[in-house]
């Protein structure tokens, strides 16, 4: 049964969970230094109740579970919530974003947990950028995360990669590294998610995509995933490049996501306020019934579009409260 059909037509069938808010690291585009909003733990989904919203999610036709935070691997025990959370029938593709910093210690148990895809972030290869842009010293942790997610065998890694003026001229050493370490490189245009995101120097992917179509003589492709990524890939399959531009060719029409905060707020638009608020349902004996109806109102307020152009101020929630 598939249920979740928005107003326009959208099937619904992607959830983006963040298990916290918290991270370790201080990406100029996400959280800004000096952040101290975060949640309190007394607000945080359970385990518990958290496998039994995705379950009630999954019976109306969720199949496309992401967990995100905040940094997921900084929540304890998540290597058991995946694992309850894969077990849910229904649920196809269980996957993680990570900055990669705590992998190399959990990779191979993600996996056992039944995550089987994932995707890094890894704005630059150089270690006195990566301070600058994500704000701590962890190049080394992160590559080292990666080398051990390659070995456990997951079936695809992601690197993401946020094109900003800062490293735009590093695109050719990311292409290089992703196509020795058989992983895909994703190229993201930097959304206005707060002031220190706006300033980080919008880079407009079309150009850069046209370019690197030409020169790897690369042709549209389609890979595994659930997100709003278009893809470029050699002919013989060897290298893939996807690039999300939500800044220059918005991706709304076929968004089929909605996002779940730490605290239990169900976001309906990454750039939008629309929301509903379930944990205080989850927390006063509300029915199955009861939840399934709140959940089917919640997709009918999903909105058509972000704002981003029309608006860059308008949003100022950061993304680490919604993971992206
Ligand atoms: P796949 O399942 O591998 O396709 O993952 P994904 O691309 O959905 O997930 P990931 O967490 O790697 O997100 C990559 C980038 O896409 C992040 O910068 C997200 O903010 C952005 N993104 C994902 N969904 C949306 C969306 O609905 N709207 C906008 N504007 N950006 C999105
Ligand atoms: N614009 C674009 N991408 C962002 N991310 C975090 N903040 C932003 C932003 N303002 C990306 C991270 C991570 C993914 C989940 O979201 O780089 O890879
Ligand atoms: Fe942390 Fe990811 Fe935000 Fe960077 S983008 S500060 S790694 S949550």
């Amino acid at each position: 049964m598939h249920a979740l059909i928005d107003r326009f037509g959208r099937q619904i069938e992607y959830l983006r969970l963040s298990v916290t808010d918290r991270c370790d690291l201080r990406c100029a585009y996400c959280i800004p230094e000096g952040f101290k909003d975060f949640e309190e733990p007394d607000h945080w989904l359970t385990f518990d109740e958290l496998e039994r919203l995705i379950g009630l999610f999954a019976r109306l036709g969720l199949k496309r579970l992401r967990l995100t935070g905040g940094e997921p691997l900084l929540r304890r025990d998540v290597v058991g919530l995946a694992g309850r959370l894969s077990a849910i029938p229904g649920l196809d593709d269980l996957s993680l974003s990570t900055n990669a910093t705590q992998l190399a210690r959990q990779a191979d148990d993600l996996l056992a947990a039944g995550v089987r895809r994932l995707n890094v972030s890894l704005d630059s290869l150089r270690p006195e950028r990566v301070e600058k842009i994500n704000g701590r010293p962890v190049l080394d942790k992160v590559l080292e995360g990666l080398r051990v997610a390659k070995a456990a065998g997951f079936d695809l890694i992601k690197i993401n990669m946020v094109a900003m003026r800062e490293n735009a001229d590093e695109i050719d050493a990311m292409v290089a590294y992703c196509m020795e370490h058989g992983f895909v490189l994703r190229l993201i245009e930097v959304m206005p998610m707060g002031d220190t995101a706006r300033k980080m120097g919008y880079v407009d992917l079309q150009p850069v995509k046209e370019q690197l179509r030409e020169r790897f003589d690369l042709i549209d492709t389609v890979i595994p995933g659930g997100g709003p990524a278009r893809y470029l890939g050699t002919a013989d399959g060897r290298f893939t490049v996807g690039f999300i531009t939500p800044i220059s060719q918005h991706f709304c029409a076929t968004c089929n996501r909605v996002r779940l905060t730490v605290d239990g707020v169900l976001h309906m638009c990454l750039g939008q306020e629309d929301r509903v608020e379930l944990r205080p349902l989850l927390r006063s004996g509300a029915s199955d019934e009861t939840i399934i109806e709140t959940l089917l109102q919640a997709i009918d307020l999903k909105p058509e579009r972000h704002e981003f152009n029309e608006q860059p101020t308008k949003l100022v929630r950061f993304m680490n409260m919604t993971g992206g």
